[in-house]
């Protein structure tokens, strides 16, 4: 069952995260919608630009309404990711959309305001919530790269300015993730210190953390045994998830983790099957070890477990 984004919050809000996880396919899918049945989880499937240019916008609208009555007793919502001022226009008036993220913190303050605003306005008219960006995230994201020295922490002064001006209904806070496989160098750990003070000044306002995958050790290693060469790899803490959980980051975005799950999964079959071109047997594979690994993120966001409480509160 699609629900708000809104309603996914307000359950979830300073108690424990939502995962929001990207999917591309029906694999994706697949091992998505079966993770969060199988650790009763609610969640946010995102789609970002990118993925509804990879085969067609309208494949992915089908594959989410084809696996919802595959998982009749999942709920969820359906997020735009990173979406310019047109993709988000384009999501509002799609009617599919729980909710859309315009992302201008690449533009200067009043800028971003400015655009925000129009968004929020233009999906508010059709009881649609808005994620905005503040403060700038490193790594990679769509078409974008920003370098390490240019990204900069949310400024939490500047973080109530802008909720007030937008009217936007989250905030995606840079609180020193980045997006990718390479988050920190040295030093594993959030800017505690920035959320506390940003919960300070928006007290009861859904937070956003980006970037916010765990780039597993194990699973490097194990990429990297079967032929990969990803060297210096690292990601967050998982075990700081809840933590930031409860001073109001209500979305935990997760990406990068799946796809390294994906690479594990297809290289070891193909080192191991070096004649074998079907591609539905690792398929299969990915499925079920997608669907484990997104139980296991739901355990440590504290989201699994609560989808009977959440039903009950939406009297479904
Ligand atoms: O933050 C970006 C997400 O990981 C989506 O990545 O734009 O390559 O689909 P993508
Ligand atoms: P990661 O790919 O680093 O998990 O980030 C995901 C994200 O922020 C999607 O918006
Ligand atoms: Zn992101």
């Amino acid at each position: 069952m699609i629900v708000t984004t809104a309603q996914l919050f307000k359950h979830a809000y300073g108690k424990y995260a939502v995962g929001a996880y990207n999917i591309n396919n029906a694999e994706q899918a697949m091992g998505l919608f079966q993770g969060c049945i199988d650790s009763k989880a609610p969640f946010i499937i995102q789609i970002s630009k990118g993925a509804r240019k990879y085969t067609d916008k309208r494949m992915l609208e089908a594959i989410i309404r084809a696996a919802s009555e595959i998982f009749p007793e999942a709920i969820f919502a359906v997020h735009l990711d990173h979406g310019d001022e047109q993709t988000c226009y384009d999501c509002i008036d799609s009617g599919f959309f729980s909710s859309v993220m315009i992302d201008a913190s690449h533009d200067p303050f009043e800028e971003n305001v400015a655009i925000t605003k129009r968004v929020v306005d233009r999906a508010h008219a059709k009881g649609i919530s808005v994620e905005a960006e503040l403060g700038m995230l490193g790594g990679v994201e769509e078409d974008i790269k920003v370098e390490e020295g240019n990204a900069c922490l949310t400024d939490p002064d500047e973080a109530k300015d802008f909720v007030q001006q937008t009217g936007c209904d989250s905030l995606a806070c840079a609180i020193g993730t980045s997006h990718g496989a390479f988050k920190f160098k040295g030093k594993q750990s959030l800017h505690f210190d920035v959320l506390e003070k940003i919960k300070a000044r928006l007290p009861g306002f859904p937070l956003v953390m980006h970037g916010s995958s765990s780039v597993p050790k194990e699973e490097v290693d194990r990429i990297n045994a079967a032929g990969g060469t990803i060297k210096d790899s690292m990601g967050v803490d998982p075990k700081e998830y809840l933590p930031a959980a409860k001073l109001g980051v209500t979305k935990v975005n997760i990406d990068t983790d799946g796809r390294l799950v994906w690479t594990r999964v297809h290289r070891e079959f193909f080192k191991e099957k070096s004649g074998d071109f079907d591609f539905r047997p690792p398929g299969k594979i990915f499925m079920a070890e997608y669907a484990k690994f997104i139980a296991s993120r739901n355990e440590l966001l504290g989201s699994a477990g609560q989808l009977e409480d959440l039903r009950a509160s939406l009297g479904k």
